[in-house]
């Protein structure tokens, strides 16, 4: 049976992905969120999983179809993403941060539904959320590979190389969320991606295509056993 080189190196891999938003309680019935639908984790899972890796979905509140033969964990908040996440990390190979993860929560959520009081304003205090990515990538034994996603509008590349110096990432895909029609919420985006030695930019294409494009360049980057 052939292989081609992708597939020997990431057959039988466990490749773990966070992909979509996720949601903040502010109260039972109110959140914080964003606009990520997930598209691009779940790109890029299908990608892997077609090359035959061991591939796990870490999920945010999104409305997507599982791929083919992807387990698939769905989880609300950051803390409760982290906590998954970190659950899975010891017997991971690869880890790909594509996940929009709030980065603050509410500082105390209300048990009860909040009331409107006679003033005119609310103030919600808000706490940092755990960084997932820079948790994973600084594990001391049985570190994955770790990628990462950065989304910027400015100054991308600084940006991007900064973000992976940083939180001590192996690789990252930078996205200019300022540009309509790629990236959040859209079925295409254009991706530059940095890692040690080297860089490659994939220019606007589907986003299944790109998680097949990202798959190769991981796949040259991992070790061969
Ligand atoms: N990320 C994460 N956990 C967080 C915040 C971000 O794992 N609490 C991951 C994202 O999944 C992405 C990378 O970190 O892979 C960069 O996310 P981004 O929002 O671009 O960077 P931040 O470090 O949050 O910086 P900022 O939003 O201030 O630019
Ligand atoms: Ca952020």
């Amino acid at each position: 049976n052939f292989l081609t080189p992708a597939e020997q190196i990431l057959k039988g891999k466990a490749v773990v992905i966070t992909a979509g938003p996720t949601r903040e309680a502010i109260d039972p019935v109110r959140y914080i969120s964003n606009h990520s639908s997930g598209k691009m984790g779940f790109a890029i899972a299908e990608a892997a999983a077609k090359l035959g890796a061991d591939v796990t979905l870490v999920a945010g509140p999104v409305n997507l179809a599982t791929p083919n033969g992807v387990m698939r964990h769905d989880v609300e908040s950051a803390v409760d993403m982290h906590a998954m996440v970190m659950s899975l990390a010891e017997h991971t190979d690869v880890f790909i941060a594509c996940a929009a993860v709030a980065d603050y929560r509410v500082a105390e959520q209300s048990d009860h539904k909040l009331k409107k009081s006679g003033d005119d304003s609310l103030t919600i205090s808000l706490i940092q959320n755990p960084d997932i990515v820079a948790s994973v990538a600084q594990l001391e034994s049985n570190r994955p590979f770790v990628v990462g996603f950065a989304a910027e509008t400015q100054n991308i590349e600084q940006y991007a190389i900064d973000k992976m110096n940083r939180k001590k990432l192996d690789m990252i895909c930078a996205n200019d969320v300022s540009i309509s029609g790629q990236g959040f919420n859209s079925d295409q985006n254009a991706l530059k991606v940095f890692y040690a030695g080297g860089s490659k930019d994939l220019p606007l294409n589907t986003k299944s295509e790109l998680g097949d494009e990202l798959m190769q360049i991981i796949s040259t980057l991992l070790p061969s056993n």
